[in-house]
């Protein structure tokens, strides 16, 4: 997946459209380019890797850049074609008059792309996109209008889109279009922009309109027409943005990860602020539009989601077969999408992402949909497609999240789920009373007790110092905090490429334990009060017997820890079951550190992108 940013108006063109794709580096940074409609030209301009190389590029080129007027830039996640100068945006038809950026797959372009050579078109680059720069030149060579042009081709791609288009020879207007893939137009004074999410346009204008599938926007400086495929005028909404600009910035921390690690207790007050009043109040989650019969009746839940949201999804399950005896499944979407599911009306599925936007998730909630299940979506982005599709939807409220590892979007995840499953329990009367109300006290406290952990984090610095040389780890966990263990582990993964495993602690001995000796260390994760307390200190145990170097995290002050384990990180006291939402924390902080240490370019890994528009 890749970000679009489209301006046109009087501002100063090439800084509007870098502040843009800035803020849209989360969704790729393998190229970047930009095209400018300039003293009656158009101008490219390409490089490879971040976008401060497109930066400097255009800085020193910024003699021949006299006054332009509109511009198209874009930010490529390389899917067909390396990361490569020519495989880099903009594209262009063989002439160069007509230029266009892309997010998404054209799944036909091998066909269109033979017939558009029959014609004499010639293609530069490996990309899909290359495709679509000279359909629609075609298309413009016998209408001689861009729109018209634009509309006749998109009709023709399959496959998933969000396009932005510039000509030469249609001096006021750029124009964007869309088939499952996010575009938006945002709407200024005497400006106008077209962007693929609205991190890109917040710092200019909260005002914005969400293009639908098969929508073509038409913008120029003081005008913006949106039509169908047909051509008929689509009368949209314009939305407020609930973001304000403040969200884009570091505030004073090293990275955004940093930041947003530190945001976890807030966001945790936030979302519990106005759902959960006190511990005698039933949980106001009016979010959830199912009729209460049905509720009490529900027998069977599916949860969706990818990555981070999936470790989520599992401690869901937990939650939700813990406080209410509903079965609950999880399941990757790529794998849900692909298979023969045991999906129908009577299935409440749940669809968890933090972007609203992963194509397997969308996928999957699509399927669902048309067997007629109740949709409930749980994002971070209540303004995404995924969203539209929701019967139900739980927006978690954590605020814009940069870094591409999530964090503080996982950790409303987990509190939704809290909330979510303690709503039904309510509703199902499956909850003694008492446990009910210790539960909803513990909740209320959670963000103190994270507030601890952030509060001293020299014991996380040390251990990550001294463990930052090890090429593998393997975290172990059992019940609830196995899905803790694999976020814990994939946090190190992505940020700090260490190959680390999350396993339940019971199978290390089923093969894994062939693997320790003391190059590899073994983080456990033990909450005291669990039954299963003792027998993960009996696999850390036969870890040690092994050699392997051990990290504890727990919030046990049993002092016999010390003589086991190498390093003891200590967390505050938790029921087990809301353990998850605190165990997190210093799991975030360690793979943080470890990657800091290592110089490791924590906010923008390589290789990996916030949302994956893609299957
Ligand atoms: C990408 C990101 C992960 C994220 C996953 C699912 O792979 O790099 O951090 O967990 O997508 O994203 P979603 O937006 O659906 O939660």
């Amino acid at each position: 997946m890749c970000g679009i940013v489209g301006y046109i108006g009087s501002g100063d063109v090439v800084s509007v459209i870098l502040r843009g794709l800035t803020n849209l580096e989360y969704r790729g940074y393998d190229s970047a380019g930009m095209a400018l409609r300039d003293d009656g030209t158009i101008k490219i301009y390409k490089t490879l890797g971040k976008l401060i190389n497109l930066k400097n590029e255009l800085e020193s080129k910024r003699k021949e850049i006299i006054h332009p007027t509109a511009g198209i830039g874009h930010i490529r996640w390389a899917t067909h074609g390396n990361p490569s100068l020519v495989n880099a945006h903009p594209h262009t038809c063989t002439c160069g008059k007509l230029v266009v950026v892309h997010n998404g797959i054209i799944e036909n372009y091998k066909e269109l792309r033979e017939e558009l050579l029959k014609k004499g078109c010639k293609f530069r680059s490996q990309t899909d996109t290359e495709t679509i720069a000279h359909l629609v030149a075609d298309e413009y060579a016998s209408s001689k209008d861009l729109e018209v042009a634009l509309r006749n081709s998109v009709i023709k791609l399959q496959g998933a889109y969000a396009i932005c288009v510039m000509h030469k020879d249609v001096p006021d207007v750029i124009i964007g279009a869309r088939k499952h893939a996010p575009l938006l137009v945002g709407i200024g004074e005497n400006e106008n922009f077209i962007a693929s999410d609205t991190p890109a346009i917040i710092e200019y204008t909260k005002k914005t309109i969400y293009l639908d599938d098969n929508e073509i926007a038409i913008v120029s400086k003081d005008k913006v027409k949106i039509t169908n495929t047909k051509g008929k005028v689509v009368e949209k909404k314009t939305e407020i943005l609930p973001f304000e600009p403040v969200a884009l910035s570091k505030m004073g921390f090293k990275h955004f990860m940093l930041k947003e690690i530190y945001e976890q207790p807030d966001v945790i007050r936030n979302l519990l602020n106005g759902k959960l009043y006190d511990i005698s109040s039933p949980i106001a989650l009016n979010e959830v539009k199912i009729d209460k019969g049905i509720i009490k009746n529900l027998n069977k839940i599916q949860i969706i989601a990818c990555g981070t949201s999936l470790h989520a999804s599992l401690v869901g399950k937990y939650i939700i077969e813990d406080f209410t005896g509903i079965s609950v499944d999880v399941e990757p979407s790529s794998e849900y999408i692909y298979r023969k599911t045991t999906t129908d009306e009577s299935t409440l599925v749940i669809g968890v992402s933090q972007s609203g936007e992963t194509a397997d998730t969308m996928t999957a909630i699509k399927q669902a949909k048309e067997k007629k299940s109740h949709i409930l979506i749980i994002t971070n982005r209540p303004d995404s497609n995924m969203a539209r599709y929701a019967d139900s939807l739980i927006p978690v409220n954590a605020g814009i999240e940069v870094s591409v590892a999530a964090t503080k979007s996982y950790t409303a995840q987990l509190i939704s789920f809290y909330l979510l499953a303690l709503h039904i329990a309510e509703i199902k009367g499956s909850l003694d009373e008492k446990y009910l109300k210790n539960i909803k006290h513990e909740l209320i406290q959670l963000p103190y007790k994270i507030e601890e952990i952030l509060s001293n984090t020299t014991q996380i610095q040390e251990c990550a110092k001294k463990f930052s040389s090890f090429k593998n780890f393997i975290y172990i966990a059992r019940g609830i905090n196995l899905a803790t263990a694999y976020e814990g582990a994939l946090k190190l993964k992505e940020i700090s490429y260490i190959n680390a495993t999350g396993y339940a602690a019971g199978e290390l001995k089923h093969g894994p334990i062939a693997m320790l000796d003391e190059t590899m260390p073994v983080l456990s994760i033990l909450i005291p009060g669990s039954i299963t307390y003792e027998k993960i200190l009996s696999n850390s145990e036969e870890a040690k017997a092994r050699n392997a170097k051990l990290i504890a995290l727990t919030s046990s002050d049993d002092k016999n820890l010390n003589n086991l384990f190498d390093i003891v990180i200590k967390i505050p006291k938790v029921s087990e079951i809301l353990s998850p939402s605190i165990a997190c924390v210093p799991l975030q902080l360690l793979a943080y550190y470890i990657a800091e240490f290592l110089g490791k370019d924590v906010d923008q890994p390589r290789n990996l992108a916030k949302s994956v528009t893609v299957e």
